[in-house]
């Protein structure tokens, strides 16, 4: 009886603290695509407030009554001096930057706003969910504040279950792409810097208990089980939870705990996913009133020596970096669309690999690549001089990794989560970096750690990487740019490489620039010819790197960076693309698309030479 008392109290005290206080930012969602939606996509009403007039007083502390009480200007015997209702749109999802000219270098806050009806039946729930707002969001519900998220690239959501209005709800949102030096990424980077609310906005209704949260994937180098789990949110003990796969004929009926968690493990010998054959099982998960479905993927991933191992098969992955900016306009992706475009050119290519740089993209993106056939290289923004002693910085760096692992540990196509990029060596950064490597094994052991680390000139003409970080790494993965920030294309030819670790070595960035059709001798920067000739010697160069499992030259396709300031050859573009900003290929992407041919049919030869013909038992004549 007094367990019942309690339970009963424990639901009370969570409805009170849900009805009363203002909502919490609810943990996130798995699968937000799968679930019952209503878009808030489309054009918001918006104000530009770049003295974040709209929140803070001229004493420059937050006030009530700013621009979130969405207060019609109608007594006009009264002084307001805002007003939603203005012809000044923007398209949600999407960065202001190339939406609106007067906003493209603008960094600072925007307001937007919504209203929306819904009625949602008793006993059903409904949240609030974005994609992601670039930088940070303070989100309020009919004037009444839901939080705050910090981070520009992962998804977050709110309750407002209880906070819902008969007739029209006002959805009020404060975005500021400010660059703050503690913050993730800090002041200095080279990419231009989207603000907005970026990525979709959806309502998600779910009943009162819901499956909030799953993980599906064979259990770690073992490709006949099938392990994961199931979170449930809401009345939460000893529910029934069932997992249908219905192609490996697996039924799996489990019960959850007193936290409404439930595990398992079943035998099943899926096809396994490779980038040649990317084999996706539908599966659906049930409990009382909720149903998700999904399509999961079953593969290994390990090392062994300097060989990454798919499926106990050596691979070589032939990738490209990839900046989340669509083709053609070079504005923030976020759609299917976009990630088709991109990585078709990538499939183009050659590529069985893709270096999703710097910072996670959108899920579009990641679930695209998977049905595509190619492995992902997932990563968070911590990059060059990040503030390594400052904690609220360390928090911010783990807070978008757990982020980024949460949304996509269902997709086996991501084989390695990168905690940084080109981060100057120090003792507080490798203690920074060592506890997020740590915190992502915690979090999920099937997957490798990297991060893009520095090469160091030993000895003229002799590299190597030189970098404690390399001993918490599973690969030595580093950026270098012989032929262009090191020397000119002939270095190339005289350099060798030298590693002491056992492990895979893969190159995540080399190249130079070049803007499309310009012509001109191989030695002149910036033309087609010297990009192209830098690309054959350096690829001369990397034949001869001991233990290379893989390599993602800098960059697929151009794309703005405010660091690029060549009149009529950068214009705020970097321009180390193998394809142009309109889509049109440079001649070094023939270069390396060739390359990768030699690689895919050396490496098939090694793999069919390795494969071990299944010894199938005689069968007895059966007459
Ligand atoms: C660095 C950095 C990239 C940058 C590139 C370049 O390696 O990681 O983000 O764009 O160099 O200078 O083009």
């Amino acid at each position: 009886m007094k367990h019942l008392q309690e339970k009963v109290f424990a639901f009370l005290l969570a409805s009170l603290l849900a009805a009363t206080a203002f909502a919490q930012q609810a943990p996130s969602i798995m699968n937000i695509g799968s679930r019952q939606t209503t878009s808030l996509d489309g054009q918001w009403k918006t104000i530009v407030d770049p003295f974040e007039n709209g929140y803070y007083d001229y004493r420059l502390k937050p006030y009530d009554g700013g621009y979130a009480q969405d207060k019609t200007y109608s007594d006009k015997a009264k002084l307001q001096e805002y007003d939603f209702e203005t012809d000044k749109l923007l398209f949600v999802p999407g960065d202001w930057n190339t939406q609106r000219p007067q906003l493209y270098y603008y960094e600072g806050t925007v307001w937007y706003r919504k209203h929306f009806e819904y009625s949602l039946e008793p006993g059903k729930r409904l949240f609030l969910n974005f994609g992601a707002v670039n930088y940070e969001a303070i989100v309020w519900l009919n004037g009444k504040q839901l939080g705050k998220h910090i981070g520009g690239f992962t998804p977050f959501n709110f309750e407002i279950t209880h906070l819902l209005k008969e007739g029209t709800n006002s959805l009020v949102v404060k975005a500021d792409n400010k660059r703050i030096p503690e913050a993730v990424p800090t002041i200095n980077a080279d990419w231009w810097n989207f603000g907005g609310i970026t990525r979709p906005v959806s309502l998600v209704e779910t009943p009162s208990t819901y499956i909030r949260d799953y993980y599906v994937q064979l259990k770690k180098d073992d490709t006949r089980t099938i392990e994961g789990w199931i979170q449930l949110d809401g009345n939460t003990q000893s529910q029934k939870v069932t997992l249908d796969i219905p192609e490996l004929k697996i039924k799996k009926e489990v019960t959850t705990n007193a936290d409404g968690y439930a595990s398992f493990q079943v035998k099943a010998a899926p096809l396994l996913w490779t980038p040649e054959n990317p084999k996706l099982y539908a599966i659906t998960i049930t409990s009382g009133a909720d149903k998700v479905t999904d399509e999961i993927g079953f593969r290994t991933i390990r090392t062994e020596g300097t060989k990454i191992m798919l499926n106990n098969r050596e691979i070589f992955c032939r990738g490209i970096s990839i900046h989340e900016e669509t083709a053609y306009y070079s504005g923030r992706a976020y759609s299917k669309d976009h990630a088709h475009t991109l990585l078709s050119w990538a499939k183009e290519l050659g590529c069985n690999f893709v270096r999703l740089a710097h910072y996670p993209h959108n899920e579009e993106m990641v679930r695209e690549a998977e049905r595509m056939g190619f492995l992902v290289w997932s990563e968070i923004p911590v990059y060059w001089t990040i503030h390594w002693e400052n904690k609220e910085t360390y928090r911010n760096a783990e807070q978008q990794l757990c982020d980024m692992i949460a949304r996509d540990k269902n997709r086996c196509n991501i084989i390695i989560w990168s905690i940084a990029n080109e981060t100057p060596i120090s003792e507080p950064r490798l203690t920074f970096l060592a506890n997020l490597a740590n915190k992502a094994r915690s979090l999920d052991n099937v997957r490798l750690i990297g991060a893009a680390m520095e090469k160091e000139e030993v000895s003229p003409g002799l590299m190597t990487v030189n970098d404690p970080l390399d001993k918490v790494l599973d690969i030595i993965s580093f950026n270098e740019y012989v032929g262009w920030y090191d020397g000119d294309s002939e270095k190339c030819d005289r350099v060798n490489w030298t590693f002491e670790t056992p492990k895979p070595v893969f190159i995540s960035e080399l190249g130079g620039g070049a803007l499309y059709g310009r012509h001109g001798s191989p030695q002149e920067r910036f033309t087609e010819e010297y990009q192209e000739d830098m690309y054959i010697r350096h690829i001369q160069m990397l034949k001869r790197i001991p233990g290379l499992a893989g390599t993602t030259p800098w960059i697929l396709k151009d794309f703005r960076s405010p660091r690029r300031h060549v009149p009529e050859i950068q214009d705020d573009f970097n321009r180390k693309g193998l394809v142009s900003d309109k889509g049109q290929k440079k001649k070094a992407f023939f270069v390396l698309q060739k390359w990768y041919e030699e690689l895919k049919e050396a490496y098939k030869k090694k793999s069919l030479s390795k494969q071990t013909i299944p010894i199938t038992p005689k069968k007895k004549n059966r007459l």
